[in-house]
């Protein structure tokens, strides 16, 4: 097994190639869009990468697997499948998340919130291959309601359950969010043998450290500031909400969603042939 992790700059999110070089098929994890807020320009450099290093490679793309519907980045899974070709997965809790949102953005009836954008949804401990690796998917909301983590081979790509260490756990004050069951789905994945690796979403590099993705179940169960050994469900909840009360909404969140829960693709072009992603005002 060969991963391969990648920054996206904008938004510090981390995706990763991962791959079967002996089979040479591979799945894309969490692959970002470009997007520039101020001028409602979307760009595909970053994304370019990740296909570069599969078709680079000459390996096959089997899987596009979102993590969940991030607000923080748009996904480039359309893109990405446009190049390479592979499906575009995600856990079956998208079709709250995507019920919720049509609500929030009144979306038309011909919006579907059954998921049907995707081209599979996974359900809580379905198993998947990469080539001759094994993937199982664990259902962890809290963040959201549709996250999932990929367990594959001897990694874990955790989404945004967890964090380094030093940072602690992902907010979960969004729509869906629910700080008590972040928790139980966090000690999911701490229940996994010490030496399992575990692979960020996420690292923001703080107080100017560089940026990490890479630890492990033994070493977040030793000193994570937010859920290590000790830390109990109530302390954590508590710590949670005072927490998440101080953070503000990420930049990107209201043109993310609308496009993370279609799958990546964008609107349909009004009758001008113009894409508009839409803004709800005073409701975040
Ligand atoms: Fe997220």
């Amino acid at each position: 097994m060969e991963i391969l992790p990648f920054v996206h700059p904008g938004s510090s999110t981390w995706s990763y190639v991962v791959a079967d070089t002996v089979a040479r098929r591979a799945a894309i994890i969490d692959p970002a869009l470009d997007y520039d807020a101020a001028s409602g320009r979307t760009g595909t450099a970053s994304a370019q990468k990740l296909v570069d290093a599969v078709r680079s490679r000459g390996w096959t793309l089997d899987w596009i697997l979102e993590t969940h519907a991030h607000a923080d980045h748009l996904s480039a899974a359309q893109f990405v499948k446009h190049e390479l070709g592979g499906k575009v997965a995600i856990g079956e809790g998208i079709r709250k998340v995507q019920a919720t949102f049509k609500a929030l953005y009144n979306l038309d009836a011909g919006f579907k919130t059954d998921g049907s954008q995707f081209d599979h949804l996974f359900k809580d401990g379905e198993h998947f291959a990469i080539g001759g690796l094994e993937g199982r998917v664990m259902a962890v909301p809290g963040h959201t309601s549709d996250s999932v983590a990929y367990l594959i081979g001897d990694a874990v790509f955790t989404g945004d359950t967890l964090f380094m260490p030093d940072s602690g756990s992902a907010r979960c004050d969004f729509p869906g969010g629910d700080a008590g069951m972040l928790y139980d789905s966090i000690h999911r994945i701490l229940a996994l043998p010490e030496a399992t690796r575990l692979f960020m979403c996420h690292d923001y590099g703080p107080g100017g450290r560089e940026r990490k993705y890479e630890t492990t179940v033994g070493e977040e169960r030793r000193s994570n500031g937010h859920v290590k050994e000790g830390i109990s469900r109530d302390e954590y909840v508590k710590m949670r909400h005072e927490r998440d009360a101080t953070l503000p909404v990420p930049a990107l969140l209201l043109p993310a969603i609308q496009v993370n829960i279609r799958a990546g693709h964008l609107p349909e072009p009004e009758g001008n042939g113009t894409v508009y992603l839409k803004i709800p005002v005073d409701k975040f």
